[in-house]
């Protein structure tokens, strides 16, 4: 399965996706983490790595020369892209969970993330994975990657709504858009909840727009803390409750 994680910017889409994949990791599952994200870099810390793989375009030239290197054998020119296949300095494990990047804005000057938006759509299209092997890419906020098509290769959106209003407005566009492509599985999960009341609302508001919901996780104080103090996060509400989303997905996948 091969789930984008979507949303507002600061919703949480990183933190979803940190938790999910210590869980499905725990479950006995071979996680890939796909940081898609071109401009923020602080997954690798939230997965437990000191330091970030080397993104995907290095393998390319870097952005300037996308266009004749994809055309030069690598691993990414391979028809399909077995896990195992991606060179170890662009692929970082830990104890089963593995985290690749695309690539990474660090320059005013770079421009447009168009090139990187072909490359993860080009990576994800060919990513082969086996069925103990997931792979959760930590999108970038808004919906513009859905304009690059980056989404065409995913069985499973899941969308992060937390609960300024704003949020969901971005949810219905996501919904609508990942639709239209004929994505089968859209999710949503409610993170940040402060109150039963506002989960009940937000819930009722994504309804209204056929979103489903697929579980909900509240704010809570140890993911700030992890998010200070740096390290993986492992204990806390957030921890337990991701275990319901999980459990949620999975079985509307199967279904
Ligand atoms: N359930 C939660 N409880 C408490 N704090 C949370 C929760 N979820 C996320 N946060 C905090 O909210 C902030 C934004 O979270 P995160 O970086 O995961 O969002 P994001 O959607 O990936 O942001 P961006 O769009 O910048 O990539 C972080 O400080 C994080 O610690
Ligand atoms: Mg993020």
């Amino acid at each position: 399965m091969k789930i984008a994680v979507c949303g507002k910017g600061g919703s949480g889409k990183s933190t979803i996706v940190t938790l999910l994949a210590s869980e499905a990791r725990a479950r006995g599952y071979q996680v890939l983490v796909v940081d898609s994200d071109e401009s923020n870099s602080g997954l690798f810390r939230m997965l437990g790595f000191d330091q970030p793989p080397i993104p995907l375009m290095e393998l390319v030239g870097g952005k300037k020369s996308l266009k004749q290197k994809m055309s030069q054998p690598n691993v990414l020119t391979e028809a399909a892209i077995p896990i195992e296949h991606i060179p170890p300095p662009h692929l970082l494990r830990r104890d089963g969970l593995m985290l690749v990047s695309i690539g990474k804005i660090l320059q005013s000057l770079e421009g447009c993330a168009c090139p990187m938006g072909v490359l993860s759509r080009e990576f994800l299209k060919k990513l082969a994975l086996k069925a103990d092997e997931l792979a959760i890419v930590d999108m970038e906020a808004g919906v513009e990657h859905f304009g690059r098509g980056v989404e065409t290769s995913i069985d499973s959106v899941l969308i992060v709504v937390e609960p300024p209003f704003e949020s969901l407005e971005v949810a219905e566009r996501i919904h609508s858009l990942a639709s239209g492509i004929g994505i089968e599985n859209v999710w949503a999960v409610i993170n940040k909840v402060p109150s039963e009341e506002i989960a009940r609302k937000l819930e009722d508001e994504l309804k209204k727009q056929g979103t489903d919901v697929v579980g909900c996780v509240h704010l809570d104080p140890e993911v700030f803390k992890s998010s200070v103090e740096g390290g993986v996060l492992s204990k806390g509400r957030a921890a337990e409750e991701i275990k319901d989303v999980l459990d949620s997905m999975l079985s509307r996948a199967s279904r």
